[in-house]
């Protein structure tokens, strides 16, 4: 997703920018083409030495900016260049000067000069955060379009207080970039609620024991990401081990089918694209001891029964203005089983997804998939980031709603 991509990235001053030096490294190594502007105040926390090194390309200042000119002026340059920029630290003083189109420096001077999505990254002090004038410039750039915020998290602040104002962290940021790259910022999915489950649900037999299977839920996250970069207002239901949720998505997290059933009830009503993702169990152990067993008193043969379909109730219940996609792991021929459960199921679309690749489903990273849908339509989608598919589908769907 970021091969040759062009990232411009623009460090403003403050002491979050040291983690930018990890974000930088990471789009150099995946092979994108990173360009990095800093601030004068940004240059009293970290060097253009570091990020001219990390970045593999002389790191901008406003030095550069205000030398005589050897070809173009260099913001017309870079604004013509850059396919996403990102501010990250975004401080109080750039996102006051961006609200009101002030062009003082390099960077301000560059964002004018493009038209690219800009993705923004503040942090500050949590007073200074809560500050109306602060609050309302923020609010005022977010009306722009071309303005993605990944608004500050909550935590232990490097001026020794607890709340809102850390940044974001870099893995997401670079999350986010990809979205951007792939949609070029459009947000098809505003005003729209999605709904996706993630993750392998476990049914236990004892206290430490279930039947479980392989899946890591990344597949389901991408999928929240790439909905909630596309605008959306994003619900995740969660069966354990997919780490830590990014922040902007409301989860809730379950162990069993019966929990997650429970769960995906309670929020499909209010959902008009629900995704499910998640590898349910089909059966559970029929009896469940409170107690953990005692390896003498475990079974020789586990009698099991079976579990209810999530998606095949949602079809039942699904109304006219909702969509609902299901996904179909098969191994071998993975087309006509996957239509056969979008009919059973009251699908609008599928995701046919084989499991028998190398470095494909459950775990990986990537991942491949037919799409089908109730039109008749088919798309192959060939290896690709989790993400990546992730956006393809919701590119795919658009034509159902
Ligand atoms: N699914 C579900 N509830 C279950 C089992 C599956 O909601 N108890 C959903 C999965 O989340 C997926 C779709 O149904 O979106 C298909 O799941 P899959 O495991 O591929 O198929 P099954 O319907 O379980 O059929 P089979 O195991 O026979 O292939």
């Amino acid at each position: 997703m970021l091969r040759s991509r062009r990232v411009l990235v623009g460090i403003g001053g403050g002491i979050a920018a040291y983690k930018v030096c990890e974000l930088v490294s990471t789009l150099f190594q995946a092979g994108a083409e990173v360009r990095v502007v800093l601030t004068q105040k940004a240059q009293e926390f970290i060097t253009p030495l570091t990020l001219t090194t990390l970045s593999r390309h002389p790191a901008y200042t406003d030095e550069a900016f205000w030398q005589p000119m050897q070809q173009r002026p260099l913001h017309i340059y870079l604004g013509e260049w850059v396919e996403v920029l990102v501010i990250a630290p975004l401080t109080a003083n750039t996102l006051a000067k961006l609200a009101h189109g002030i062009a003082d420096n390099l960077l301000t001077n560059t964002v004018l000069a493009s038209t690219c999505p800009v993705l923004l990254a503040p942090a500050m002090n949590t007073d200074m955060w809560a500050q109306l004038v602060v609050q309302r410039n923020w609010q005022q750039l977010l009306t722009d379009s071309r303005y993605h915020g990944m608004g500050p998290g909550s935590g232990m602040l490097a001026c020794d207080r607890v709340g809102p104002g850390r940044m974001a962290e870099a893995a997401d940021i670079l999350t986010h970039i990809q979205s951007l790259l792939h949609t070029n910022g459009q947000r098809d999915l505003v005003g729209k609620r999605v709904l996706v489950s993630a993750g392998g649900t476990r049914e236990h037999l004892d206290p430490v024991r279930f039947i479980g299977n392989p899946s890591t839920g990344k597949m389901g996250l991408a999928l929240a990401q790439a909905a909630l970069h596309r605008g959306a207002v994003v619900k995740l239901i969660h069966a354990p081990g997919i780490g830590d949720v990014p922040p902007g998505i409301q989860s809730v997290s379950v162990v069993s089918a019966e929990q997650m059933r429970q769960a995906m009830l309670e929020q499909f009503a209010e959902a008009d694209l629900t995704v499910m993702s998640a590898a349910v169990a089909d059966v559970k152990p029929a009896d469940y001891s409170t107690q953990k067993l005692p390896k003498r008193l475990l079974p020789a043969s586990l009698p099991l029964t079976p579990v209810p379909d999530i998606l095949a109730d949602l079809g039942r219940l699904k109304q006219p203005h909702q969509r609902l996609i299901g996904f179909a792991a098969q191994t071998g021929d993975i087309t006509s089983p996957a239509l056969q459960k979008m009919q059973e199921k009251k699908l609008d679309a599928i995701v046919a997804n084989p499991i028998d690749q190398p470095d494909s489903g459950f775990g990986s990273d990537n991942n491949q998939a037919i799409f089908l849908d109730t039109q008749g339509r088919q798309q192959e989608i060939e290896h690709c980031s989790k993400l990546q598919l992730a956006h393809h589908l919701f590119d795919f769907v658009r034509a159902l709603y």
